[in-house]
């Protein structure tokens, strides 16, 4: 990882952020993600060589879950993550085992706040500016992430900063959708893509009526390009 992280350094990454919270049974099994939670010392061994080996204009930063099966070491990993020299630490507020069901135990995050003496962001289950204030208020952070909230309502951020008047109709966001689509396209097999682009409208009809019939009439079809035009069309 340090190899790796020096390389993408020289390649120009602004930041290198290390993720210990992937629930992913295939990271897992290879004993990478959340299942390293259950070792702090490792975590340690982990974070101080990728700090050593990146120059130290470029910040090293991590993700943290609570824990893999249970909360019983999330702040001993927090403080290794710090004695190991990230800049700063963003929680999601639950377990590998908790896997991403609500609720997000946001208190948690003020407890790793107090333990630590670096920036922790919030993160998990802010899917509104209610949970957004209330994520603030229990884990007495400044700082959010944004997960499936930000795919859900992609103006969120704006609502969040109070800026009500940038808020994204559906006509403004089907373009976003659009333009999104134009990337993708001749990333992959045209099938791949249009499984791409559903899977952002499952998340997108959170937010938005229009994308929920949006993804009724579309779900069938494999084409990209049919896909724009319906959402153009809606
Ligand atoms: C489709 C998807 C892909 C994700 N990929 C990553 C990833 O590559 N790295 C990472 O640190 N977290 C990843 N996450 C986790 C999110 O960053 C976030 O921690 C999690 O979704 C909880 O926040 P939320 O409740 O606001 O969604 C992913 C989540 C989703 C839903």
């Amino acid at each position: 990882m340090a190899e790796n992280a020096a390389r993408a350094a020289e390649l120009g990454a602004p930041v290198i952020d290390l993720n210990f919270g992937c629930p992913s049974k295939c990271v897992n099994k290879s004993a990478g993600g959340s299942y390293l939670l259950q070792f702090p010392e490792q975590l340690y061994a982990i974070v101080s060589a990728v700090r050593a080996a990146v120059p130290s204009t470029v910040p090293v930063t991590a993700k943290m879950r609570l824990g893999f099966e249970d909360k019983s070491l999330a702040i001993e990993n927090a403080l290794a993550l710090e004695a190991g020299g990230v800049s700063w630490i963003t929680v999601h507020a639950r377990t590998k085992l908790e896997a991403y069901r609500p609720p997000a135990h946001w208190h948690w995050i003020g407890r790793i706040n107090d333990a630590v003496s670096i920036p922790v962001v919030a993160n998990g289950e802010i899917w509104t500016v209610e949970d957004a204030l209330a994520c603030k208020a229990e884990s007495a952070c400044d700082r959010l992430m944004l997960g499936r909230g930000a795919l859900a309502r992609p103006d969120l951020p704006r609502l969040i900063k109070g800026e009500s008047e940038k808020v994204l109709s559906w006509s403004e966001m089907k373009l976003v959708f659009i333009r999104y689509a134009e990337l993708l396209i001749g990333t992959g097999l045209p099938v791949q893509v249009a499984g791409r682009l559903k899977q952002w409208l499952a998340f997108l009809q959170k937010g938005y009526a229009e994308a929920a019939l949006l993804l009724k009439e579309v779900r069938r079809l494999k084409c990209p390009d049919e896909i724009c035009v319906r959402a153009l069309a809606s």
